[in-house]
């Protein structure tokens, strides 16, 4: 997979994928993550990138030519699956649409900042707008990030255990259940008994019960969809 990510702050994206497993999704050439500076591809004197909007409340507006002038550039390389706007009047992130992402080849992602982008860009260019939840940030480069990292810890290779991503919360549309580690007894606080039983069976089935039960109380809303709620 190929990501590009046009934004005015590249420098926000230093952190982020320079670490764990997306850092390792790098180092195997599962995905090739490339960052555009939109200002970079600005034609006017003073290099800028928004203008005042038209019409009565005019905030500053991302302006129309970096930002075409950059996705000409990448389309005329190659294909894109997607060209996606970041940005809080967008569809919800959630699993089922990281897991279809990540199947995707080519991906540009553009972030947004200011009141907002002029309107044809997302006319003409943009085919999916994606928020990642019902607050406001800053910018689109946070919630890229998020995006980014939500698809490329799926591609197929990015874990090492394969199976590891089946059992996340969300996967099954249940949210997981408590894990534990060494020692058994810290200080008198227990680990549950059946899990050092041996018993693999009965394991699964407890932890399947707790996986149920945290989503009934936390997020039932997960249950309704899968017809769920009623099982005790
Ligand atoms: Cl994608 N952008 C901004 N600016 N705020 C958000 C968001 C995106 N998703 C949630 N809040």
């Amino acid at each position: 997979m190929r990501i590009d990510i046009l934004t005015l702050f590249p420098e926000m994206f230093a952190g982020p994928f320079d670490h764990s497993i997306i850092k390792r999704a790098v180092q195997k050439e599962r995905v090739e993550i490339h960052i555009h500076n939109i200002r970079d591809f600005s034609k006017s004197k003073h290099r800028n990138v928004d203008d005042y909007g038209f019409g009565s409340d005019a905030g500053m507006v991302m302006m129309i030519q970096p930002i075409a002038d950059c996705f000409e550039k990448l389309k005329s390389e190659r294909q894109y699956d997607e060209v996606i706007f970041l940005t809080p009047d967008g569809s919800l992130l959630d699993q089922p649409m990281a897991n279809r992402l990540s199947l995707k080849g080519n991906l540009i992602l553009l972030c947004g900042h200011y009141k907002g982008i002029d309107e044809r860009i997302r006319e003409h260019f943009i085919t999916m707008e994606i928020s990642i939840g019902n607050y406001v940030l800053s910018g689109g480069e946070l919630a890229a990030a998020v995006l980014a990292d939500s698809i490329i810890r799926l591609i197929p290779g990015v874990l090492n255990d394969e199976s590891s991503a089946l059992s996340d919360s969300f996967q099954d549309q249940l949210l997981s259940p408590p894990v534990y580690t060494r020692p058994a007894d810290f200080n008198g606080w227990k680990v549950p008994e059946i899990l050092l039983s041996g018993n693999d069976k009965e394991i699964r089935k407890w932890q399947m019960e707790k996986a149920l039960e945290r989503t009934r109380e936390r997020r039932p809303g997960l249950l309704k969809n899968k017809g769920l709620q009623q099982i005790d």
